[in-house]
């Protein structure tokens, strides 16, 4: 990933498209959010945490939040610091505590490791190598970091919970990990740590009891890259694969991406591909790239953008989907059937997730490119159902035998 000047190589693979489309794929180029990485590496980097100590990133799908983790993580390894990383699933605290942190133990140098086998949280055998906890001492992970914190000097770690969701089980494991985290906080030592899911399930996260201390988080939203951003990566990716990018070919992807973090990765992909031999991307490998690019996203992300809402806030968007440009939140109310107070708490909700916003008093719009299409996509689909049904599996091309 390339950031402040630093860069890594291209990653293999079949194609040498330097463009990389996908989740949890870091991007070469990491576009904008410039401020942000000039805080963290302050942080990293003097110790300077101040407001950073715990620090929630929403956004919606494919907004970047996994690659800004990915950020945070060499920023924080470069200035020395332990990281812990890992997904939000069942399970986190057991593998954190048995399998992240013991590759950590093994992994410091051997004066640390003789430090660490002093504490009594874990026993080591005569190479010093971790063997198992201490099984007389109830394991806590406050206990794990605290000690590593001790054996290092208190060198400080850096923790990054990726997709954060909502289910009862997994945030109640969430807070249970939390709260021990807090503890550790508690006890003096350099922490930060870093959640990221959609806005909704942070929320719901943050509703949980024992979360004061993340309550009092730093909230990156992430939305989309500013055009000039996106101009940046677009351009930079491109020459790091060892092309150049038409001004005009550059002019229409930056306006087919909407500054849209993964639709700008699959754009520019699709555009390399279009003819991988010449010198420079033209406008026709741009224009060939926007159809596919579009109905790519549609596919991969905005579907899964659109399944993480409620009933309730489907209908929101569907009613909203009926017009070409703004909607009127009276014309939204008459459409749902409903009362203007109630449709107001699911514009508050929307708005504050990021999938729509307000253009002038008593109005509303889609901020998701593309987002309005795939709405009005799934209302035909739901009013015609005989267009889509018996299709898809292909079993329609298989009638059984009669029987006799
Ligand atoms: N700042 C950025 N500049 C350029 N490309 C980016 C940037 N952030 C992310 N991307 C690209 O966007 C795509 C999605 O990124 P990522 O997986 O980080 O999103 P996400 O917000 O974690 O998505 P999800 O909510 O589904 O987990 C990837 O292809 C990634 O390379
Ligand atoms: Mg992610």
């Amino acid at each position: 990933m390339k950031y402040a000047g630093a860069m890594k190589s291209q990653s293999q693979g079949h194609s040498n498209s330097p463009f990389r489309p996908g989740y949890s794929r870091a991007p070469l180029v990491f576009g904008g959010h410039v401020d942000t990485i000039e805080e963290f590496t302050n942080v990293f980097v003097n110790y300077d945490i101040g407001e950073n100590q715990s620090i929630l990133i929403s956004g919606l799908r494919g907004a970047g939040k996994t690659s800004m983790l990915g950020v945070m993580q060499e920023l924080a390894e470069s200035a020395g610091w332990i990281t812990i990383s890992d997904d939000a699933g069942s399970g986190l605290m057991n593998r954190v505590m048995n399998t992240t942190i013991p590759t950590i133990l093994n992994s410091v140098d051997e004066a640390t490791r003789v430090r660490l086998s002093g504490l009594g949280v874990w026993q080591f055998n005569a190479a010093f190598e971790y063997v198992d906890r201490r099984r007389e001492v109830t394991p806590l992970l406050r206990s794990d970091l605290i000690a590593l914190s001790e054996a290092t000097e208190n060198r400080g770690i850096l923790i990054l919970i990726d997709e954060v969701a909502s289910g009862k089980i997994r945030l109640k494991e969430l807070s249970r990990f939390a709260l021990e985290v807090s503890n550790a906080i508690a006890a003096g030592i350099n922490i930060v740590v870093a959640f990221a899911g959609v806005k909704i399930d942070l929320d719901e996260l943050l509703n949980q009891a024992h979360m004061t201390f993340l309550r009092r988080s730093r909230e990156i939203d992430f939305r989309r890259l500013s055009p000039a951003d996106t101009r940046k990566v677009l351009r930079e990716t491109t020459e790091l694969g060892g092309r150049r990018m038409d001004l005009n070919a550059e002019e229409l992807l930056v306006s087919v991406t909407q500054g849209y973090p993964y639709l700008i990765q699959l754009a520019g992909d699709y555009a390399w591909r279009a003819s991988p031999q010449s010198e420079s991307i033209s406008l026709a490998d741009a224009e060939a790239a926007q159809v596919k690019a579009i109905a790519g996203v549609e596919r991969r992300v905005i579907r899964r953008v659109y399944q993480d809402l409620s009933e309730k806030d489907q209908r929101f968007l569907q009613a909203m989907s009926v017009d070409e440009g703004k909607s009127k939140m009276a014309d939204i109310s008459k459409r749902m059937e409903v009362t203007p107070q109630y449709t107001n708490q699911y514009r508050i909700r929307l708005i504050d997730s990021g999938y729509v916003h307000t253009v002038e008093h008593g109005y509303v719009d889609f901020s998701l490119p593309y987002l309005r299409d795939y709405v009005r996509s799934v209302v035909a689909a739901e009013e015609r159902p005989e267009a889509t049904a018996g299709r898809p599996d292909g079993w329609d091309e298989f009638p059984p035998p009669a029987l006799r």
